[in-house]
């Protein structure tokens, strides 16, 4: 099975909502995701329209998925806050921060490294625009996700914080290239 990971499209927005509402219905969706299925269900097409149009293209956000003989198998996106943004936690943002948030792998897809290749787009893509740096939020209980991201060079940052899910942790990973994970 061939694996390909690849930035979304405008014209993938269908796709990008499936595979959302599937996430959103994940079993551990409760210390994964901040909306429940019945507020992105509600969601008219346009909203998803924009959301893969925002995630296909320019320098603020990208959606990364991976593909097998086609079928999407996986996704993360990125975020590149500036400096006095309001992040998705409803906290202003300083310095200019990315982000990693959104991160699901099928669950017949996972324990096979399609996380590390999508976190690794998400890092390549991140610093080719400059960055030196990409953090991401994960609930103190997810330990599975807590697990990849650490394979993935992510470390905790020590910083805690409740959020609409709970307690919350932040992880980062330096872009520096003496710093990455080799494949
Ligand atoms: C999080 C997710 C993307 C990880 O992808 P995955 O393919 O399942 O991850 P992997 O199995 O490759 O890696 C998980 C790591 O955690 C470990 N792990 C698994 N379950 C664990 C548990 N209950 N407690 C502690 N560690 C655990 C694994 O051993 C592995 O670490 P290792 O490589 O050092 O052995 C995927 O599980 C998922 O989509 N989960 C539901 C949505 C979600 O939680 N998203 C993240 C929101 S922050």
């Amino acid at each position: 099975m061939s694996i390909v990971i690849r930035r979304v499209r405008a014209d993938d927005w269908e796709r990008v909502r499936d595979l959302r509402l599937e996430a959103v219905r994940d079993p551990d969706a409760a210390i994964a995701f901040l909306h429940s299925y019945e507020a992105e269900a509600a969601h008219p097409a346009a909203f998803w329209q924009d959301r893969a149009a925002n995630a296909a293209d320019g320098d603020a956000v990208a959606q990364f998925v991976a593909e097998a003989d086609g079928e999407w198998i996986g996704t993360v996106t990125v975020i590149r806050w500036k400096d006095g943004d309001t992040d998705h936690h409803g906290r202003t943002v300083s310095p200019a921060r990315g982000d990693v948030v959104g991160v699901y792998v099928r669950p017949q897809s996972r324990a096979a490294g399609v996380i590390d290749d999508l976190l690794g787009a998400a890092a390549d893509w991140a610093a080719g625009l400059g960055d030196g740096a990409l953090a991401l939020d994960v609930h103190v209980d997810n330990r599975r996700a807590q697990g990849a991201y650490r394979r993935a060079g992510f470390a905790d940052t020590g910083l805690r914080f409740t959020g609409s899910i709970g307690p919350e942790l932040e992880m980062s990973r330096s872009l520096a290239a003496a710093d990455s994970v080799a494949p």
